[in-house]
């Protein structure tokens, strides 16, 4: 992560400059100053390259003056439409054109403190990178980019206003850490161990393991469990904002009810016995994407200091087939006394959150419950990569989550519900089958974890099976893992739960 920093505005003595350009905006600050020192090079230059300062427009300028190496010009389109989102996109474009720098200077004395702000974190979460594994790569491919200077006038306005996004980068890289671990280091027991550092922001974890788990009764979630080696895990975490968590004066009762995110934590999904193909199995070590999000979530309103209550709670488990593994047409006891007849293995995703939910509603009485889930292959061939499906009991949750997800690029696209569909999931032997069939197998996915939502409760189901993992480069992303679901839902506690 390079470190990010507002200061008053002064020319870099080496690195690059960065000019953010709005379409028809004049030359001022260092722009200008830098045109003047160069004898009008920049503009000649930009000229010479049809830089018109449109969206998506870039253009390099190399060593125009002494000590610095590059000027990146760097479009923002036209200049009353410029937001937050345009203002991210550039910081992203900008990073791959400064990544070989060890510094960059960005003249922001145009923008306004929160696009500023926007910008870096655009260039923040560009610069993520998982090598971790990598030991033979060559010194001159890799990143440099250690420290971007915004040159500004607001310095102070804009530290405020990016204090809360560094945390959301920071969460965000978090999970995104988490879903790129292979499943040979990232099983339950470490992705849970993975979760105790989190207590330095001011969390509080617990991990519970299949003793615990047998005792609450979680008769579904350790039937998948069954099959592995490794022990499952449930870890709970809470950050209680609004009743003080993370200051000397915790009060002993909490203010409100807290807000909860429950994410699905399959640290690998063979299918178990209903085994899956041999091609593309690999993808499945991200089938823990939810769970990562739920923590990188709880990380970064923990890291900004959000004035909310709210628990996270995932269930980690490696979904493996073997002699113990559990069969096709085994019955299991959920945790809320509901009898499951297990026709497909493969169907555990599911089986985890049924018990991981029951959980959170009988200990903490959320005022809502949101699911995070790599549920479905069905909701890819429904939405593709570009929403998640989202499935709500509650009009109000549903549109507060599509309006919060909008301005993030987090898209979600409401999926229905319903009685018709819940039939097909009847079963001759037990109260409910783990699968409803081939049509719309999105939504038989979801009527099943709508039997373990209480009554009036608001709840809503994200299947993020289409848009946890990308097969291509995003505006603030490498391809690899996204993270989605950790801005959405921040917003959705920014916009409606804090305070
Ligand atoms: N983890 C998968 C869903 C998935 C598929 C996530 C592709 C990401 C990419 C889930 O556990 C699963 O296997 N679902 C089955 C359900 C079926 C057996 C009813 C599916 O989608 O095929
Ligand atoms: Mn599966
Ligand atoms: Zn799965």
């Amino acid at each position: 992560m390079p470190e990010i920093a507002f200061v008053k505005p002064a020319m870099p003595k080496h690195g690059a400059l960065v000019l953010p350009i709005a379409e028809d905006g004049v030359a001022a600050g260092l722009h200008a100053a830098l045109d003047q020192a160069s004898g009008g090079a920049i503009t000649r230059a930009l000229e010479a390259a049809s830089f018109k300062g449109r969206k998506g427009q870039s253009a390099t300028i190399w060593a125009p003056v002494e000590g610095i190496s590059r000027v990146v010009a760097i479009g923002l389109g036209k200049a009353g439409e410029i937001n937050a989102e345009a203002a991210e996109a550039a910081g992203g474009a900008t990073y791959a054109l400064v990544a070989k720098e060890r510094d960059a200077t960005v003249a922001a004395e145009g923008l306004p403190a929160p696009l500023a702000a926007a910008f870096a974190l655009g260039l923040q979460l560009k610069s993520y990178r998982f090598d971790r594994y990598r030991t033979t790569e060559k010194e001159d491919d890799k990143p440099k980019l250690e420290k971007v200077v915004f040159a500004t006038d607001a310095a102070t306005a804009c530290k405020n206003a990016w204090a809360p996004l560094r945390a959301i980068a920071e969460g965000v890289f978090i999970t995104r850490d988490l879903v790129s671990e292979p499943p040979n280091v990232l099983h339950p027991v470490e992705m849970a161990e993975r979760c105790k550092p989190l207590e330095k922001l001011g969390l509080t974890i617990e991990i519970l393991g299949p003793k615990e788990m047998k005792k609450l009764g979680f008769g579904a979630f350790l039937g998948v469990a069954q099959g592995s080696p490794v022990e499952p895990r449930m870890v709970v975490m809470q950050w209680m904002g609004a009743s003080g968590s993370g200051t000397a004066t915790a009060k002993k009762k909490p203010a409100q009810k807290p807000v909860a995110f429950i994410g699905k934590g399959v640290t690998f999904d063979t299918g178990g016995i209903s085994i899956k193909p041999a091609g593309g199995m690999e993808d499945m070590k991200w089938d823990m994407a939810g769970a990562g999000t739920v923590i990188g979530l709880m990380a970064a309103l923990a890291g900004r200091k959000a004035k909310v209550d709210a628990v996270g709670l995932v269930g980690l488990v490696e979904n493996m087939p073997s002699g113990t593994a559990q069969r096709p047409g085994d019955v299991v006891k959920t945790a809320s006394g509901q009898t499951v007849e297990v026709i497909n293995t493969d169907a555990e995703g599911r089986l985890v959150l049924c018990d991981v939910m029951h959980y959170a509603q009988e200990r903490f009485d959320p005022r809502f419950m949101v699911d995070l889930a790599t549920l479905t292959g069905a909701i890819i061939i429904a939405l593709g990569h570009e929403h998640a499906g989202m499935f709500s009991n509650d009009d109000t949750l549903a549109q507060q989550l599509a309006a919060a997800g909008k301005p993030v690029g987090e898209a979600v696209w409401r999926m229905p519900l319903g009685e018709a569909y819940d039939k097909q999931l009847k079963s001759e032997i037990a109260d409910m089958k783990n699968v409803g069939g081939r049509p719309g197998g999105s939504i038989t996915a979801a009527q099943f974890i709508q039997r373990f939502v209480n009554k009036g409760r608001p709840w809503a189901h994200l299947d993020i099976a289409g848009v946890a993992w990308s097969s291509k480069d995003l505006p603030t992303a490498p391809k690899g893992a996204t993270a989605f679901g950790v801005r959405l839902l921040d917003r959705l506690v920014a916009d409606h739960y804090e305070g």
